[in-house]
């Protein structure tokens, strides 16, 4: 295969830098393209071309870091403080991209992207994916489910308090580790996928809130109950915990799309673009009590 040029954008976050350890792991011809804002922050990250990556720039800037790029993994931002301004940015570099002559572009989504979709925050991903369509050009979007760390940061007082309260009733979540994204997203990148496809990332199973009690019962002795309370009362308690009101909202929509049913299709892509089974939330929950 000849040398190709692979860009990760956001390569200083959480999900990018492990994107990026990946496949300079994996070896082989490709060249590495680190992007973020600030190259500083990729000093850690060995056996890569740093570059500076800036959604918010000017076109031309953006077109420029882009140039001599053949295949690219745009992450989703975390630019939330105004509705809208994500996709912006994310459509910016949609253009850019596709004017330096990028061929396939990657870029993580939301699971159930759509425009009735529970989570206000979707609509960014769903007008993003709506340009990525547009645009014509390879790609490959990775529908990205809630991350198993979204739970795990809340399990520790759901132990204490032998309680696990949430507001999704009946409805179960395809919780997926960032680890799992991750190896899913350097794999799509690393491909000769040419064409045009929508993957939901998800872990292996759909669990409710009744399961993950139980396993959390199991895994650390102590009995814990779920509690599904009214999503008035979710907002409320988070509130009250310290969590500003507009990230409780968001977290509130997160569990009113469960109870809808738009989090729980388990699919089998982390297996089938990377060959390693996705985690079980199990494992990730034994991980996060030990821990
Ligand atoms: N599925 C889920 O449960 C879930 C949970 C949290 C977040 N997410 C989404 O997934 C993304 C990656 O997750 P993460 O855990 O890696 O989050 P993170 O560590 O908070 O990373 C945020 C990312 O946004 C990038 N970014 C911010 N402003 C940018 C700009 N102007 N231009 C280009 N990139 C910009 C950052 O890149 P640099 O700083 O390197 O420029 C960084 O990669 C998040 O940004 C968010 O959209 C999903």
């Amino acid at each position: 295969m000849a040398k190709r040029s692979l860009l990760v954008t956001g390569a200083s976050g959480q999900l990018g830098g492990e994107v990026v350890r990946r496949l300079v792991a994996r070896g082989g011809d490709d060249v590495i393209i680190a992007g973020s804002r600030e190259v500083g922050k990729l000093a850690g990250l060995d056996g890569v071309t740093p570059r500076r990556v800036d959604f918010d720039d000017d076109e031309a800037t953006l077109q420029a870091a882009f140039e001599g790029v053949d295949r690219a993994l745009i992450i989703s931002t975390d630019a939330l403080d105004r509705p809208g301004r994500r996709a912006e940015q994310h459509l910016r570099a949609i253009r850019a991209a596709k004017a330096a002559g990028v061929k396939h572009l990657l870029y993580t989504s939301l699971a159930k992207a759509a425009d009735d979709s529970a989570i206000p925050i979707a609509q960014d991903h769903v007008l993003t994916e709506r340009a990525l369509a547009a645009s014509g050009l390879g790609h490959t979007v990775l529908r990205n489910n809630l991350y198993a760390e979204v739970l795990v940061g809340a399990v520790g007082h759901a132990v204490s308090s032998g309680q696990l309260i949430t507001a999704r009733g009946e409805g179960a979540i395809a919780y997926v580790t960032r680890s799992d994204c991750a190896r899913a997203a350097a794999a799509a990148l690393a491909s000769s996928f040419d064409g045009q496809r929508v993957l939901e990332i998800t872990g292996p199973e759909a669990v409710t809130g009744d399961q993950i009690a139980a396993m959390l019962t199991e895994l650390s002795g102590r009995p814990v109950a779920h509690l599904p309370v009214p999503v008035e009362a979710y907002v409320q308690g988070l509130v009250q915990a310290g969590l500003p009101e507009p990230y409780a909202q968001v977290y509130a929509s997160f569990e009113v799309a469960a109870a809808r049913g738009e989090l729980g299709e388990a699919s089998g892509a982390v297996e089938a673009l990377s060959g390693e089974a996705a985690t079980p939330l199990r494992v990730a929950l034994a991980g996060a009590l030990k821990g």
